[in-house]
């Protein structure tokens, strides 16, 4: 004899469930009074490979699915983080969903909604009853991914985003720290900024893969040309001035992402030790013609202004290492002229760690070796005053 099944009430079965989230679709068709309609769907799942199969679950009870299911195709668009409101319209039982909704008609009729992550038009195929929902099983006729950034998802009642894991791994309270410690610096960059007519700036590591600009100056004909509050990458080759007095683990964790040619790795390592040894880092203005410094600005804009899926994200750090060709640690020729792009060095706390990285950019270009190695060192006595207020300031600045 067998056990009865326990009985699952419904609170509980949501209670469980609710631990597991999911993405948000709308699932949109012509219903065959001609009018369009769409329905919020969090069981939206992948099914067959060959033939190409989805399937989703609506409910039995729901009259928007009675109404779907006339449709001859659908379209399944999965939302992207940024598209709350259109979910919670689609999923209200407001008349004219549609109305202020920007669409288009995709290849069998259905309404491609604009702004989606991604489109998968299907027909239905077969609809298996299932307790109290349907399994609507349907064919893939065509599939496009329309933008590269985060979807949406739906988690105990709240929508949230992705973020890969330990990007978060910086709380608030170590950000306003370090913000807060940036403003130390401020004294410095002014006059650093104004003596070398160029901008200078005060960065703090959000995470172990980001850094933030927390403070900015401006001389001579330098422009704002960082936001505060920007993320900058620190993967290979971002972040060497950081990293080169990161702790062993944080080095070895960087390095894995150069990959694993063992050429590449000891070119990394050995510039790490460059910078260390000398106290500063230094790169150059690409050389290869203006397109690639513009295609790079261009890359740190859409980096920055975040939500990237995990893939684009890789895509376009893999295209910054290329186009950086030129990030240079090499000694400077006193007598040699060089495009110097920046100067960064690091204002270290007591246990050796980072805990700002000065920035100079925008310099006077061509500069001679010998003049570039005077600004290092006028970044890094400026970096040392920082360094001597640090453990006053610590001690008021707790949050
Ligand atoms: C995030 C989210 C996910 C949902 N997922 C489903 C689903 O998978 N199946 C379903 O039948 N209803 C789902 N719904 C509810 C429907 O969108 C809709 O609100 C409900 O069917 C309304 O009933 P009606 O069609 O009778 O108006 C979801 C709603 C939200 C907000």
């Amino acid at each position: 004899m067998t056990d009865p099944l326990p009985l699952i009430d419904s609170l509980r079965y949501r209670e469980v469930m609710g631990h597991y989230p999911t993405g948000v679709t709308v699932v949109t068709g012509i219903a065959d009074d001609g009018e369009p309609v769409g329905m919020v769907i969090g069981t939206f799942t992948a099914v067959s490979l060959d033939p190409p199969l989805v399937a989703f679950l609506p409910t039995r009870a729901s009259r928007t699915f009675a109404r779907l299911r006339t449709a001859r195709s659908f379209c399944i668009n999965v939302l992207a983080h940024d598209q709350v409101e259109l979910c919670r319209t689609m999923s209200s039982p407001v008349p004219a969903k549609f109305r202020g909704v920007e669409w288009s008609a995709s290849p069998a009729g259905a309404p491609a909604i604009a702004g989606a992550v991604a489109h998968v038009h299907c027909a239905p195929r077969q609809a298996i009853e299932a307790g109290d929902h349907f399994i609507q099983v349907c064919d893939v006729e065509s599939m496009e991914v329309r933008r590269q950034v985060t979807p949406l998802l739906f988690f105990q009642g709240g929508y949230g985003g992705f973020s890969p894991h330990g990007m978060t791994a910086g709380g608030d309270a170590d950000l306003i720290s370090g913000i807060r410690l940036a403003d130390l610096a401020r004294p410095q960059i002014e006059v650093l900024a104004r003596d070398l007519a160029c901008e200078a700036a005060v960065l703090v590591a959000v995470n172990e893969f980001e850094l933030t600009t927390a403070a900015t100056a401006h001389g001579g004909s330098a422009v704002m040309r960082e936001l505060l509050g920007e993320r900058l990458p620190m993967k290979p080759p971002l972040g060497e001035a950081y990293v080169a007095w990161a702790s062993d683990e944080a080095v070895a964790r960087w390095l894995a992402m150069v990959g694993k040619d063992p050429d590449r790795l000891a070119a990394h390592r050995q510039r790490l030790a460059a910078i260390r040894a000398r106290g500063y880092a230094a790169w150059q203005i690409a050389s290869s013609g203006s397109g690639d410094q513009a295609d790079v600005a261009a890359m740190m804009v859409e980096y920055a202004a975040g939500d990237l899926t995990p893939a684009r994200e890789r895509a376009l750090l893999a295209r910054m290492a290329e186009s950086m060709p030129s990030v240079d640690t090499a000694d400077f020729a006193d007598e040699r002229e060089y495009d110097i792009g920046g100067l960064m060095a690091p204002v270290l706390g007591e246990d050796g760690n980072v805990v700002l990285l000065l920035r100079l950019a925008q310099l006077p270009t061509p500069a001679s070796g010998e003049r570039i190695k005077r600004w290092a060192s006028d970044l890094r006595a400026a970096a040392a005053q920082v360094e001597a207020s640090l453990p006053a300031a610590t001690a008021l600045l707790q949050v």
